[in-house]
């Protein structure tokens, strides 16, 4: 069970209190750097805990070249870390050399799908491992999608090897922005497709969701959580927080709710607690 590295936890990560924590995620790009004290922290960090590599620049969809000076950068870190996972998005963040920062939505068809698995093809090649693709959140979509999200992920597993990072609260927010059945997703995904789990909270605005990081989890999503671990068992799961971030110790209470789901898979949860 880990939790997205954040530097105004460090103190308690390398002061050993505060809380059970298995794992951490790191975004990828903030360490493919030659040195530093962000990257010394880093590995401090490194020597106690597995890190994953959560990258958010591969624009897997974009009908630009891969960038391989980025495959590069992103192939050194990965010997650095030796992490247990590689991930990015099912998205495309830019075309004609423009980067948005953002991570933007797929049409999900046959000619996408053939266009995204020759490139997973690639970077897998590139960096001698398979990669993991989160399901990404999305606020628009296209007229000419004509599969279920989940059917394009999960063809793009079969057909390249590679796995998905699953995002709960993903499949919440598009299922609400998107007007679709979220337990259809989450029922969908063979076990052995998924890699690991996000966990993260949202912001409700009752006929759409943006996906802001910067609640705790919903208890619409700790169902869909529940349901998806009663159906695959216990994967490696993470909470994302990017803003107002909570202590450490708050966070890993909330870990804590999800290790007893996996371990257990009944109801632990303790909404008003949160
Ligand atoms: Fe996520």
């Amino acid at each position: 069970m880990g939790l997205g590295l954040r530097p105004q936890h460090y103190q308690d990560i390398l002061g050993g209190g505060g809380g059970t924590v298995d794992w951490f995620e790191v975004i990828s790009e903030n360490f493919m750097i030659d040195g530093g004290p962000a990257l010394a922290n880093l590995m401090r960090v490194r020597e106690r805990y597995p890190i994953v590599m959560h990258g958010v620049s591969l624009s897997i969809g974009s009908t630009d070249p891969i960038d391989v000076d980025y495959l590069a950068r992103l192939k050194k870190l990965v010997g650095i870390l030796q992490p247990p996972f590689v991930s990015d998005h099912f998205c495309w963040t830019g075309v004609a050399g423009l980067n948005t920062h953002d991570l933007l939505p797929l049409p999900f068809n046959r000619e996408t799908l053939e266009h995204i698995c020759a490139r997973i093809d690639q970077v897998q090649v590139a960096l001698g491992r398979p990669i993991v693709l989160e399901n990404a959140s999305t606020y628009v979509s296209f007229v000419n999608s004509d599969m279920a999200e989940w059917d394009f992920y999960i063809a793009a597993a079969r057909k390249t090897g590679c796995a998905l990072l699953l995002d709960v609260n993903n499949v919440f927010v598009n299922a609400v922005n998107h007007d679709f059945n979220a337990e259809s997703f989450i029922d969908a995904v063979p076990a052995e497709f998924i890699a690991y789990v996000h966990l993260a909270g949202h912001e409700n605005n009752a006929t759409y969701i943006i996906d802001t990081h910067d609640h705790p989890i919903d208890d619409a999503v700790w169902r869909l959580y529940e349901r998806l671990v009663a159906r695959v068992g216990a994967k490696p799961t993470m909470i994302e927080r990017d803003d107002k971030i909570p202590s450490f110790k708050e966070l890993a209470d909330e870990l804590d709710i999800a290790r007893r789901i996996a371990l257990h898979g009944a109801p632990a949860r303790k909404s008003s607690a949160l």
